[in-house]
């Protein structure tokens, strides 16, 4: 055995509660806990399992058997940290750290040290700081020093006794509020920025996908710029945009984004919202997908869900990529493509190899064709409905109020003016 052990011994457990209706597939969703828990620095996984269960013990989760028979487990294998790929309850979670005498953290919790660890902009530090503050509010119950001690950071600090834990809340409330006022600032910066850079008509692209779908490495080959891509989920945390021109000439703003993944931390939905804005005002979508992940379909459904969440309408153009190709052959490959071509949004590429990627470029290229134009528009005080359908769509420029309605300046693409004649 080493003497001199850096990282911590980690095992992940992934519960798969019979009585749950969202209950998604065990097996890939074990793999994907794995993945995220191999994306933090510092931590070994030693082994990992699928829990079964009728339904969650209000106390203790796992049923007392399984909780002695992992006991055994973790202490056989010197285990120092439990992954439970799940919501984890702060009772649930001080109880089983005391018969496990491990440190816990949960699928949330998870997230968030990744979260912590990968944010790079201002914006992005301060928002996963947020959000960790609010998570670590509901439980002041443990610690998990070990990453607090690496990074001198985010480690979810836990209170000794109930008083401390009150002062503990005191002081966290003070810091939410110190915090939200420094993202308030950077979030105003950022939105000048926008403004700015909306009134240079350049189309905006946003490739959105599940983490490690191939987002950077696709963005990559696109731009010829080397953003880190990486196995590791959430390579990419802030958005990354660049100026590209495409094949008929025409420039546009591609943006990488947040890699997105099920059951995402709520904090983190509200936490990242800003972070997606570039996918809210986007002219176009690219949802790229790992089409030789098992869970793809599932995957799918998440993004195009957390897309909704976040206020897309299923009406904003979307491009499906179907990337990763490379990792089928022969007839798998033939059938995948075929398939691909039979709907014109949909385009089966590898974006390690480039096959595909000119297709793709090429519909880009059309979907887009149209740069935006700005138009003055005239609207009496009766036509809110339309008026909040240009706000909706993010095209108004200036707007000021006339005698019987408003005068609104937009700038906007003619598949949007189209949809507003339509209205
Ligand atoms: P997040 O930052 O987590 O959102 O990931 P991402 O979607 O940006 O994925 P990234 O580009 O970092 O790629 C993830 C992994 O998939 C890397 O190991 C890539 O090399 C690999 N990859 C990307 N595209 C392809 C592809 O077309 N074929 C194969 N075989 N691997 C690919």
């Amino acid at each position: 055995m080493e003497l001199d052990r850096v990282s911590t011994r980690a095992w992940v457990l992934h519960p798969d509660i019979k009585s749950d209706p969202d209950r998604r597939e065990a097996q890939p969703a074990l793999d994907e806990a794995v993945g995220l828990a191999v994306a933090l620095p510092d931590l070994e996984v030693i082994g990992s399992e699928v829990v079964p269960l009728p339904k969650a013990h209000a106390g203790l989760l796992f049923g007392s058997g399984k909780i002695e028979e992992l006991r055994l487990r973790f202490s056989e294998n010197e285990i120092e940290l439990v992954l439970i790929d799940g919501p984890v309850t702060p009772v649930q979670q001080r109880n089983l750290e005391r018969k496990w005498k491990v440190k816990i953290l949960d699928r949330t919790g998870l997230i968030l040290e990744i979260f912590s660890d990968r944010a790079r902009t201002r914006e992005g530090v301060l928002q996963v700081e947020m959000a960790a503050l609010s998570y670590q509010r509901t439980r002041l119950v443990r610690a998990w020093t070990h990453l607090e001690r690496q990074r001198g950071g985010l480690g979810f600090v836990g209170g000794p006794g109930e008083t401390q834990i009150e002062a503990d809340r005191r002081a966290i409330d003070t810091q939410i509020v110190r915090l939200k006022r420094q993202l308030d600032k950077v979030v105003k910066t950022r939105s000048l920025h926008r403004a700015a850079r909306a009134k240079v008509p350049y189309p905006i692209v946003a490739l959105v996908g599940y983490t490690n779908a191939g987002k950077s490495t696709l963005f990559n080959h696109l731009t010829g710029a080397s953003v880190m891509a990486k196995d590791m989920l959430f390579a990419t945390l802030d958005p990354t945009m660049r100026r590209v021109v495409l094949s008929n000439g025409l420039e546009v703003i591609l943006s990488d984004t947040v890699g997105f993944i099920s059951d995402l931390p709520t904090e983190l939905v509200a936490a990242f919202r800003a972070t997606l804005e570039e996918v809210l005002g986007a002219d176009l979508i690219v949802h790229v997908r790992d089409i030789a992940h098992p869970g793809s379909e599932e995957q799918a459904r998440d993004v195009l869900s957390i897309l909704s969440t976040l206020g897309v309408s299923s009406e904003r153009p979307l491009l499906e990529v179907w990337n990763k190709i490379d990792q089928f052959d022969g007839d798998e490959r033939d059938a995948l493509r075929a398939r691909a071509a039979r709907d014109e949004k949909i385009f089966a590429v590898s974006a390690l190899t480039g096959e595909g990627i000119s297709d793709l470029l090429d519909e880009i290229a059309d979907q887009l064709q149209n740069a935006r134009t700005e138009t003055v528009l005239h609207l009496n005080f009766e036509d809110g409905r339309r008026r909040a359908w240009l706000f909706e769509q993010d095209v108004v420029q200036e707007e000021s109020q006339t005698e019987n309605g408003f005068e609104i300046r937009v700038l906007w693409s003619d598949v949007q003016k189209a949809r507003y004649d339509a209205l």
